[in-house]
Formats: C-alpha cells, structure tokens, sequence
C-alpha cells in the first residue's frame, strides 16, 4: 500500500467542544501521523472557496456560516493509503449513520456538524493539502 498524504480539517462544532485533543487521539491511535497542523479561523472568502463544488446546494451558506463560526484546525495527515484510512475513521457524513468506532460516531452532532472533513481522492488531497499549507510547513 502506498504512503499517502490527506487534508483534514477539525472543524467548528469540535474545536468549541475543545476535544481537538480526543479526535488527535483517534488519529494516531489509527496510525496515522500529523506531519502539519494549524489552528486558524477561516475567512468567508477561503470558506467559500474551499467548499465551491457544494456552492449550488441548499445548504452552501449554512455550511460556510458554520465553518467560520469558530476556529478550525487544519491538518495534513501521513500514512498507508491514509485518504481511504481517514475516510473510514471519519465514519458516514451524517454522524447517526456512522460505524461504531468512527470519529463522528462518537462526536458528530448532525449532517453539517459533523466534527471532521477529509479529501476524497488523491487529487483533491494534493489541492486541498497545497490550499492550506506551504511545502516547508509540512513535516514528515
Ligand atoms: P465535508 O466532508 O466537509 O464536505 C461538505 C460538508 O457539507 C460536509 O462535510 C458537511 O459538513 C456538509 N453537509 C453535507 N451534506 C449536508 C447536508 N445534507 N446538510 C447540511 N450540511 C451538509
């Protein structure tokens, strides 16, 4: 299996929790390392453009509401095949769906407020990876 790179953000309804902490728990103890990490708050503008490919759905202008609502912290996660792991660990988007064992099962709220994104494919990964951090801020 490859050694992947994949984009997390710990989001809103988490980081106002303040369990950032038990979800980087879960991630290590999944095997997968943080080689990046920032905490930050999001701008309308970088919301927004993040999450353009949902900018038609109904819930577009909740979800950027929300995810500027509170810091988020953004992570660039390391390990084999680590965009699929990550996926996983994560659980289904809407947290009542959600395995035994995922993240969102244990801390998503709803649909929206469901704790964590992960990219969904190695392009999206590299994107969203070089979206939020420079080569030199990432240590693997
Ligand atoms: P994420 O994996 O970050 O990708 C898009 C986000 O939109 C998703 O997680 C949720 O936070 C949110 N989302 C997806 N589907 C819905 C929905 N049906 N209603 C509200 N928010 C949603």
């Amino acid at each position: 299996m490859a050694i992947e790179r994949t984009l997390s953000i710990i989001k809103p309804d988490a980081t106002k929790r303040n369990i950032t902490g038990k979800i980087n728990a879960m991630i290590e103890e999944a095997g997968l390392r943080i080689i990046a990490q920032n905490l930050t708050r999001l701008s309308r503008k970088q919301a927004e453009t993040f999450y353009a490919v949902h900018s038609e759905r109904p819930f577009f202008q909740d979800l950027v509401a929300y995810m500027i609502s509170e810091p988020v912290v953004t992570q660039v996660l390391e390990g084999e095949n680590a965009i699929a792991a990550y996926r996983e660990l994560m659980g289904a988007t809407d947290p009542g769906e959600a395995a035994e064992g995922t993240i969102r099962k244990a801390y998503g709220i709803d649909k929206q407020e469901n704790s964590l994104h992960g990219s969904d494919s190695f392009e999206n990964a590299a994107l969203e990876i070089s979206y939020f951090f420079a080569g030199k801020e990432i240590f693997s």
